[in-house]
């Protein structure tokens, strides 16, 4: 969580910027720790800043499509995306991390506007969910999650958002099961000691876990949009990833809706 903030704020700071996360240049500032540590480079930044930036901007359509809507963000992290998107006050924001994690948001963010709640739970409780009233159309996005759930654990989430709300769409990143065995490659993951668990190869077991969920999109990390933002040899090193079968399905973003 801390690579990835760090990631956008560095990424904030270019003048090709993909995200202008300002508002993760200044949490950065506040947080006394060696960001050298993560191993973040401009490319794995902008990397970060990409994903986050196509999550954005679904988001930002799903408001645009029903104004009166929920946000799920779960696993938020220090993640400034309730600060990033403009909504307007009918759009009821809720944002879901561990109570250590949303213990250091507290300190470091500052609570946006509107309906907002920030929830201390681990997205595997029931709690947290059925305090979140199920009048209007949902949007889950969830960046940085899946791969720490266990496929059971991200199996049940998906079912009891799908089954308490009418209907909605999920935004996530997975990891791929190549993805999930390199895991040891990733610094990022490396660095903070993580294991990774949960890889999706094919969006149909997501689809499978509640009837009408459908794929509406699903893009290797390799192709998502902005790639001409990333440094020179960060270009070249996606051209050779993406010309190699098992690699260029190490990470996928995913939207699905039902
Ligand atoms: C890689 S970070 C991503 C954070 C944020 N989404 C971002 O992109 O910066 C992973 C996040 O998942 C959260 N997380 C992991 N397992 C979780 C769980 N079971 N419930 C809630 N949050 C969880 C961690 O606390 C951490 O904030």
């Amino acid at each position: 969580m801390l690579a990835t903030l760090y990631g956008r704020a560095l990424d904030s700071e270019r003048p090709e910027s993909v995200l202008h996360d300002d508002a993760a240049k200044r949490a950065v500032e506040r947080i006394d720790y060696d960001f050298g540590k993560t191993g973040m480079t401009t490319t794995t930044a902008v990397g970060v800043a990409i994903r986050a930036r196509v999550l954005d901007d679904w988001t930002r359509e799903f408001i645009a499509r029903h104004p009166s809507c929920t946000v799920l963000h779960l696993a938020c992290g220090l993640d400034t995306r309730a600060h990033r998107l403009e909504r307007p006050e009918t759009v009821r924001w809720v944002d879901v991390d561990m109570p250590d994690v949303v213990a250091l948001r507290r300190r470091i963010l500052p609570e946006p506007a509107g309906d907002y709640a920030l929830v201390a739970s681990s997205v595997t409780e029931d709690a947290w969910l059925d305090a979140v009233p199920a009048d209007r159309p949902v949007v889950a996005v969830f960046e940085g999650l899946s791969m720490y759930l266990t496929r059971e654990e991200g199996h049940g989430l998906v079912r009891r958002i799908t089954g308490r709300f009418a209907g909605g769409e999920l935004l996530f990143d997975v990891y791929g099961s190549w993805g999930i065995k390199l895991q040891k490659l990733v610094p990022a993951v490396r660095n903070a000691g993580a294991t990774l668990h949960w890889g999706v190869d094919d969006p149909r077991e997501v689809e499978a876990l509640h009837p009408g969920l459908t794929t509406v999109d699903s893009w290797r990390s390799v192709d998502l949009p902005h790639r001409e933002a990333l440094p020179g040899a960060g270009r070249v090193q996606l051209k050779v990833v993406g010309a190699i079968p098992k690699l260029r399905d190490v990470g996928k973003l995913l939207r699905l809706r039902w």
